[in-house]
């Protein structure tokens, strides 16, 4: 009898390991087909503009945010490995010593496969504006120009405190610190002559919405999904307008926003309710890329020559990938751009 019990009990089990993974390839493969949508994105006029044919980050600087763990991490790593100086900036200054010393410990002392490196940590908390305003005077008092910034840090899983945009973290922290700390970078170090902006931003964007009334954005989606996607979909918009302002100004810049790919990094870790936590990680975990894999396009729009004066993309796989519709929004970026401008200089009031 107990036998018996035991046995069904077991089959089960089996039951439920085939449907889980039977459910994992069927994921992995629906995946792979939307992997394979690589079409043209949108065309920014940035064609008569000339850059470095020999785009190199070898001796410049090169800041990476949330360079800590997960991708952030690996792009620090695969940034030092090319002999840049990278400036980490990040909430917990003893995990970021933790992160340079392992990246470091990959390297003969300090030097990287292409020559010297460097690796900095500084406090960044980008859900801060004093904390941001903080760090860029710290990149310009220490550091040369910055030629780099990868825009990786971001949150997920979290919950809103209202209804209001400014009380969703993932607004906040994905978007208007990104923001900030690009303008302020922008505006207050100046960057080099030939510079990116590479922003970590997600296919999750395809499901995102972003309404502007009265120029301010406006509410806060229901679900922390929802929240993430519009803050991802925010991300594209940003890179946007931020390449079509800095080709009305004939500057060097070239922005990209960057899909990492469903990678498995610690950004599951605040997902509630604990079961769908508990689905997320598993996946993670068994189908997911490594955050060495997820950085490698992260790295390809930072690093690569073929991209120089080709700014507004939109990557993945190392290739160009296509956005949703709305992500192609002028109108919207721009009044996404104004909003948060309008939004940053109201509360540094
Ligand atoms: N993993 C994926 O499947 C996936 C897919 C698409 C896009 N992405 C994007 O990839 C980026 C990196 O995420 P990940 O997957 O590598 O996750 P992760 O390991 O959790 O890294 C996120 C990083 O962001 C930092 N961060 C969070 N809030 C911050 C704040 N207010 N100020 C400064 N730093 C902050 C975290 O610092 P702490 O250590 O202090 O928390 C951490 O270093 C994110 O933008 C994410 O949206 C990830």
């Amino acid at each position: 009898m107990l036998r018996g019990k035991e046995e069904r009990f077991h089959g089960d089990e089996k039951n439920v390991h085939a449907i889980f993974t039977r459910m994992v390839v069927a994921l992995r493969e629906a995946f792979v087909a939307e992997d394979g949508q690589v079409g043209d994105l949108f065309a920014l006029d940035n064609a008569n503009i000339t850059m470095e044919a020999d785009w190199t980050v070898r001796n410049k600087v090169c800041i990476v945010t949330g360079g800590n763990s997960g991708i952030g991490k690996e792009v620090a790593a695969g940034l030092a490995a090319e002999g840049a100086h990278v400036l980490i900036g990040c909430r917990d200054q003893d995990k970021c010593e933790i992160a340079k010393r392992d990246i470091l410990s990959r390297f003969h002392p300090g030097v990287g496969i292409s020559g010297s490196c460097t690796v900095t940590c500084l406090p960044l908390d980008l859900s801060s504006m004093e904390s941001i305003d903080t760090f860029v005077d710290n990149v310009r008092r220490d550091s040369g120009r910055c030629a780099v910034l990868v825009n990786n840090a971001g949150v997920m899983g979290l919950h809103s405190s209202g209804s209001e945009a400014t009380q969703d973290p993932h607004f906040v922290t994905n978007h208007v610190g990104t923001f900030r700390l690009t303008e302020q970078l922008l505006t207050r170090t100046q960057f080099a002559e030939e510079s990116r902006v590479v922003t970590v931003g997600s296919r999750a964007h395809h499901q995102g919405s972003i309404s502007i009334e009265n120029g301010r954005v406006a509410g806060c989606p229901k679900n922390w999904y929802g929240a993430y996607a519009r803050s991802k979909l925010a991300n594209c918009l940003f890179t946007r307008e931020l390449q079509r302002r800095q080709n009305a100004e004939g500057r060097h810049l070239d922005a990209f926003t960057v899909s990492p790919g469903r990678v498995n990094t610690s950004i599951f870790s605040n997902i509630r309710p604990k079961f769908v936590r508990w689905v997320a990680t598993s996946l993670a975990a068994r189908v997911f890329q490594t955050p060495e894999q997820g950085a490698q396009t992260v790295l390809y729009a930072a690093t690569s020559p073929t991209l120089t004066g080709r700014g507004g993309l939109y990557l993945h796989n190392c290739a160009v990938a296509r956005t949703s519709r709305r992500a192609q929004d002028d109108d919207v970026a721009r009044a996404l751009w104004e909003a948060t401008e309008h939004l940053i200089h109201g509360e540094s009031k």
